[in-house]
């Protein structure tokens, strides 16, 4: 039966059998109460009570919406000197961070970490990819000699699927640009075992480096040609413009950039051991801006030392500690100078070191700790692993972290290295593992434990993350398995700015700034999630459903 009249009213039951209220004083009654409705992060992080809690144990309750979502700001400082505009980065992992993942989490406002499961000279190679990046232009086209024949040149247009090779004298980048071969000369040409020099074309438009990418766009444009070599002052090749990708040039506003610089923020990681020094020289020669020490349990004399020894050689570089879960393993490296901190141990969606070592600890009670230590420092957070959704993300930044990290989130995506494969249950899925997995760390034990930077071997493997991979016998810390595919992350990151966006706007604040400062003063209220609670939040009931994320 409806409710039609206020005389219903009179069946609510209320608690002090005072007369119903005039529904005009609801704002001023509800000052009357000494706290706000749900708790505040203390009550909902006391230990004592609670027990180390994560991120699925509590909810963040929403606010007053008075404002739309695309206005909220997610700034968010990385490292005492660097700002991202984006809080999202990329773990340096062999399965998620190449130059190709760092190139576009910078892109889209992030960051990604380079990871140090390679020979030091492949880390600063991908690390000058980074720097070296220009929206449009192709750093590392591929690039023909006058000896390549017809026949080797239409076998690369079936591998690579374009046709257009710039031709050099020694078939190299950085050599003097000599022609241009197209599929137009290739065609109709019958004999395969000419060389291309009896088909290129040699009547070539170039621009000289430098160029901004409208004026080259436009160079190209009036060219009429396919491909517009860019060259430096003696005609050698550094890099190509393609008519092909100027339709698909998309403007990135909130790429990640140092002021007054138009290259791309580069970070990565190393371990710390002697041999990572020199590592660290040839990635700082490289352009690299931010350092990762990269260790599951940072409080060590061997990080606190590298911590020291980085700020006296490369007081510019920015350094990342860590991993670090309390407050204690904090306090010892932001003695020693560190400008950020990431937090995380056992948390890793591939990682298992709470169940052998039985060390580490919930994630929202680790990122609580260390947060509100390092803050009285001006030292930021990065909430690294056990990042599986935007509520995650909202939860750690909510808890205290300047930004999060995420390995497994972003493995399955097209930016990733490795290629795609088909799983046994028929789905597309991309290679996963644990940095201290069997598989990993028996990839890197060659050259671990010479300190001797000229060995070889040393200088050919990636360098240490747990203590174990120097021993004979091997410890696994993790797993190595496979993740679905995701897709590119010039889709996906947007979804997850977005999702933070609008999580934000639920709880009723308008920036991450906002969001700390009201967890601080109590503003922004937390729940504890029951067990069953959390099914009530999950999908529950249906016969079957499709959980498509984003369109
Ligand atoms: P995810 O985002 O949950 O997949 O977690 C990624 C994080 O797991 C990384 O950034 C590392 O901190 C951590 N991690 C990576 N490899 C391992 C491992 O083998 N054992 C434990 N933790 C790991």
């Amino acid at each position: 039966m409806p409710i039609l009249n206020g005389d219903s009213m009179e069946q609510i039951p209320i608690l002090h059998k005072e007369k119903i209220l005039d529904f005009n004083t609801a704002l001023d009654v509800l000052k009357e109460y000494p706290e706000r409705d749900g708790i505040d992060v203390q009550t909902l992080l006391d230990s004592k009570n609670n027990g180390g809690l994560t991120y699925n144990d509590f909810l963040v309750l929403p606010g007053y919406i008075g404002f739309s979502a695309n206005q909220v700001q997610l700034d968010s400082p990385v490292t005492k000197r660097i700002t991202l505009k984006t809080p999202l980065l990329s773990s340096p992992m062999d399965t998620v961070t190449e130059h190709n993942m760092a190139i576009h989490m910078a892109l889209l406002g992030g960051l990604g970490v380079i990871h140090h499961n390679c020979s030091a000279d492949d880390q600063a190679e991908m690390v000058r990819k980074v720097k070296r990046y220009e929206n449009g232009f192709i750093l590392d086209p591929i690039v023909i000699s006058p000896q390549t024949t017809v026949g080797e040149t239409k076998a690369l247009k079936a591998k690579w699927g374009f046709g257009g090779y710039p031709v050099t004298e020694t078939g190299k980048l950085g050599s003097k640009v000599i022609g241009i071969v197209t599929p137009r000369d290739t065609q109709f040409h019958d004999n395969d075992s000419d060389p291309v020099t009896v088909i290129m074309s040699t009547d070539l438009v170039t621009a000289r480096s430098g160029i901004d990418l409208v004026e080259a766009n436009s160079i190209l444009q009036k060219s009429k040609k396919g491909k517009l070599p860019i060259v430096d002052e003696n005609g050698n090749l550094v890099s190509l413009l393609s008519r092909a990708d100027l339709m698909k040039n998309v403007h990135y506003p909130l790429a990640s950039k140092l002021p007054h610089s138009k290259q791309l923020i580069s970070a990565a990681a190393i371990g710390t051991r002697p041999e990572d020094k020199l590592r660290l020289k040839k990635l700082v020669d490289a352009g690299l801006d931010i350092i990762v020490l990269d260790s599951s349990q940072g409080n060590s004399m061997f990080q606190i030392e590298m911590v020291k020894w980085i700020k006296n050689e490369f007081p510019g570089l920015d350094v990342i500690g860590g991993n670090v879960v309390t407050r204690e393993q904090a306090a010892g490296l932001i003695a020693a100078g560190v400008d950020g901190l990431r937090i995380g141990m056992g948390s890793g969606s591939a990682c298992i070191t709470q169940e052998v070592m039985a060390v580490g600890r919930p994630q929202a009670a680790s990122i609580h700790s260390v947060t509100t230590f390092a803050a009285r420092f001006g030292v930021p957070c990065i909430a690294d692993g056990g990042i599986q959704n935007v509520g995650h993300m909202v939860k750690g930044l909510a808890l205290g972290a300047s930004t999060v990290m995420m390995g497994g989130l972003l493995a399955g995506t097209t930016e990733s290295p490795g290629e795609y494969f088909v799983s046994r249950e028929g789905q597309l899925v991309k290679a996963y593992r644990g940095m201290g997995s069997i598989a990993a760390m028996e990839d890197k034990k060659a050259g671990v434990g010479s300190s001797n930077p000229n060995d070889p071997k040393a200088s050919n493997a990636g360098t240490a993350r747990y203590f174990s991979e120097g021993d004979k016998l091997l410890v696994a810390q993790g797993v190595s398995g496979s993740v679905l595919d995701r897709g590119s992350i010039t889709k996906f990151v947007p979804y997850l700015i977005a999702g933070i966006q609008h999580s934000l706007q639920d709880i009723g604040v308008t920036s991450l700034t906002a969001l700390r400062q009201g967890v601080i003063d109590g503003e922004v209220r937390f729940e504890l999630r029951t067990v069953s609670a959390q099914a009530e939040g999950n999908v529950h009931g249906l016969h079957s459903f499709d959980k498509k994320l984003y369109s």
